[in-house]
């Protein structure tokens, strides 16, 4: 399931750089480019949504339990025009060229039934049906769709919900739904219910099992803000996250060994989790953290009465990490900005670290790729590594002293290299805004 890609033929490793993130008009622009080379004409807007990271909270969002995440500045933008008097898509994108892809919105249906959508077109005809079976929408018209992306695909950085999240919200526009909310005042209900309607797609269109993180946070992040999302009543809290007060950067390391979560693990995680907290008696793993932090039992009493070693090791990775998460929010609130250090970077040093090693040990979703990252960041100076999102290849994040991601950088390049491994990439992930209409 991790396909690394195979080396060049020179290793040594080039000077690393980060891959920038466009501009708002810069990605609009490229949209609206691709939209007139294939469609003739202006499209009617452009809209645009992010990818993310997770600073902390893994495998928790289907457990109901509590995750950490952040946009990206890096961003998926569709040129959108609807098609009055037709249920026909046309889709296109920079990233899959070829002619247009056509779907007929009145065949579309779930995964596995003749309504399938092959390809990445289940992203963008799943978000028209789910709004239509959710009730938010009824009889929406045809639309053609040109899309850019700076999102890597296939990194773990969310590049499938940024074009579900991009395309929500043009359909909630042009069809008038009112749900996003205007420019500068979103509506954080309606948004959650753009949310729900994107799970939806990713869920029953495309048919990856993924538990809702990336759309929230997509749809409802804040500029500069991390967003605490409680996955089991879909409450957000906006955490203050300015690691430049702190001269502090938070580093993305593409290891571009590709993940994919349309494949049979993350969907055994899922069953292992239900399963066991079917074995407990309760409705999901957060009511075991809630009751061990609440002093009501502890995860030794809990983990005997579990059926096997697997899921042993799922749920104290679960119930841990909704922990970690309570913890790492505790220090960055109680040191904002510039107070992050001293004794509280060394405290979140400790929960990323700690994070990275019960997805590693307890629940096994790492790869050699992601230890290596991890690994090779820390000896090169991070305050705490780990990796992000889904696993199984993808990316890592290591918090790092701002001035020093360079040498990270390097460092992690040159491990690569040794290891006989493809060069990774880099992004810096800073706390950016979510899905909308992009300017220009
Ligand atoms: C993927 C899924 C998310 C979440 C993470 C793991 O990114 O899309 O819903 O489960 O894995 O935290």
């Amino acid at each position: 399931m991790t396909g690394t890609r195979p080396p060049g033929p020179s290793r040594r490793p080039p000077q690393p750089s980060l891959r920038p993130a466009w501009d708002d008009a810069g990605g609009a622009a490229r949209a609206r480019d691709l939209f007139a080379s294939a469609f003739g004409g202006p499209p009617d807007g452009v809209w645009s949504a992010p990818g993310r990271v997770n600073v902390v909270g893994e495998h928790t969002d289907y457990n109901g339990g509590l995750c950490l995440p952040i946009a990206l500045p890096h961003r998926t933008y569709a040129a959108v025009a609807a098609r009055p008097g037709t249920r026909r898509l046309r889709l296109v994108s920079a990233q899959e060229p070829g002619p247009p892809r056509e779907v007929d919105l009145d065949a579309v249906g779930p995964a596995g039934t003749a309504g399938e959508v092959p390809g990445w077109a289940a992203y963008v005809a799943g978000v028209l049906w789910a709004l239509e079976a959710e009730g938010l929408a009824a009889g929406l018209p045809g639309l053609d769709v040109a899309v850019d992306s700076c999102v890597p695909a296939g990194a773990g950085l969310s590049s499938s919900a940024a074009l579900e999240c991009a395309v929500a919200t043009a359909v909630d526009d042009l069809a008038g739904l009112g749900l996003a909310g205007p420019a500068g005042a979103p509506d954080d209900g309606g948004r959650a219910r753009l949310a729900a309607a994107c799970v939806r797609a990713e869920n029953e269109v495309a048919g990856a099992p993924t538990g809702g993180m990336d759309q929230a946070v997509a749809l409802r992040a804040r500029p500069g803000h991390a967003l605490l999302l409680d996955c089991r009543d879909g409450h957000v809290e906006h955490v203050p996250l300015d690691l430049s007060a702190a001269d502090l950067e938070l580093l993305v390391i593409d290891t571009r060994a590709e993940h994919r979560l349309v494949d049979g693990q993350y969907a055994r995680r899922r069953q292992v989790c239900e399963a066991a907290a079917s074995v407990l008696g309760v409705p999901d793993l957060r009511a075991v953290a809630d009751a061990v932090r609440g002093g009501g039992t502890t995860l030794d009493e809990v983990l005997p009465r579990l059926a096997d070693d697997e899921q042993r090791r799922r749920v104290r990775h679960v119930v841990t990490e909704i922990e970690r998460v309570r913890e790492l929010v505790d220090v960055l609130r109680a040191a904002p900005g510039e107070g992050l250090a001293g004794p509280a970077l060394e405290r979140a040093r400790a929960l990323l670290d700690a994070s990275h090693e019960s997805l590693r040990a307890d629940y096994e979703v790492s790869s050699p790729e992601l230890d290596l990252a991890v690994a090779a960041a820390r000896r090169a100076g991070a305050h705490g590594a780990r990796m992000t999102g889904g696993g199984f290849g993808g990316s890592a994040i290591a918090l790092v002293q701002a001035g020093e991601a360079g040498e990270v950088m390097s460092a992690v390049a040159a491990a690569f290299s040794a290891g006989g491994l493809a060069d990774p990439a880099f992004l810096r992930a800073t706390a950016s805004g979510p899905a909308g209409r992009a300017a220009g």
